[in-house]
């Protein structure tokens, strides 16, 4: 027997399971047992609890928990320029055509679960090398996810040695022009474009206060940790938070197709937003 089996009975699971559907909207299964059990486990010794039932009891008795815990369970995994044919859509068709219609605008652009920052770092360096050859180009990037600790990191702009070291392989000029060395012995993004980001804590199953304010929302490898009504739900979230004639990416396994929503498919990935 393991010792999530022995620790996580199966009514405490499913009460683990509700827990975390009702604090961050994600939905998981029974089977996840040793997934969920590996993610309460270093909240649970901090504490000095011995089973998974003593820590929900301290999580529904102690409100300053909640936040730890959504923290616990959220997946943050993610790199610099993940999947390149949303990179090359955003850098050379999407930069070009809407600054070609709004060259006096300020771009808006979100990035709807950010996690520790790979995603709005990459969109502020696409943003730089756009502005290299259209100097009067403005832009704004909002960083947004449920963690805060991950969200935490990211306003400092340093980033896990695995993606420093990837982006330092894969793209060595990008990384060259845009990371700079800070006081720590890591690299930090520079200030040219952390000065361009607002990072803000967002449970995307509420809807935001900014109402057709952005030009392009990257949602992207968060879809998939919801139901089906669920990404309808925070699909109707994002459509109200985008500009008439903006754009929806999305992640590489994701897809649209069998949920009803307001958008229409461009091409892999790129959605419009639809009246
Ligand atoms: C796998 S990461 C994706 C990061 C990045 N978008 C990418 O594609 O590389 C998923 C992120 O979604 C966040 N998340 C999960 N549920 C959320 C919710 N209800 N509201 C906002 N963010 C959420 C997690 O905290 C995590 O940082």
């Amino acid at each position: 027997m393991s010792e999530a089996e022995r620790k996580l009975s199966a009514p405490t699971l499913r009460r683990l399971i509700h827990l975390v559907k009702k604090h961050t909207g994600i939905f998981m299964e029974e089977r996840k047992r040793e997934l969920l059990f590996a993610r309460i486990r270093p909240r649970m010794k901090e504490l000095n609890l011995q089973s998974a039932e003593q820590y929900i009891d301290h999580l529904e008795s102690h409100k300053d928990e909640i936040q730890k815990f959504v923290n616990s369970v959220t997946t943050n995994e993610t790199v610099f320029f993940r999947t390149p044919i949303v990179w090359d859509f955003f850098g050379q068709d999407f930069l070009k055509n809407w600054f070609k219609k709004n060259p006096d605008e300020v771009l808006r652009v979100w990035s709807a679960a950010s996690s520790t920052g790979e995603e709005s770092a990459s969109i502020g360096m696409m943003c730089e090398e756009f502005k290299r050859n259209h100097p009067t180009f403005r832009y704004r990037i909002y960083a947004s996810d449920i963690d805060t600790e991950v969200l935490d990191n990211a306003r400092r702009g340093h980033y896990k040695e695995r993606s420093i070291d990837d982006i330092h392989k894969r793209m060595p000029e990008l990384f060259h022009r845009y990371f700079v060395k800070s006081t720590k012995p890591d690299p930090q993004l520079c200030e040219a474009i952390l000065g361009n980001i607002e990072y803000f804590v967002h449970n995307l199953h509420s809807r935001g206060t900014r109402t057709a304010f952005f030009d392009v929302v990257f949602l992207r490898n968060v879809l998939i940790y919801f139901n089906d009504p669920d990404q309808e739900l925070v699909l109707r979230n994002i459509h109200a938070s985008l500009k008439p004639d903006g754009v929806l990416i999305i992640g590489e396994s994701e897809s649209l197709a069998r949920l009803k929503t307001s958008f229409e498919y461009t091409k892999p990935l790129i959605y419009k937003r639809a009246a």
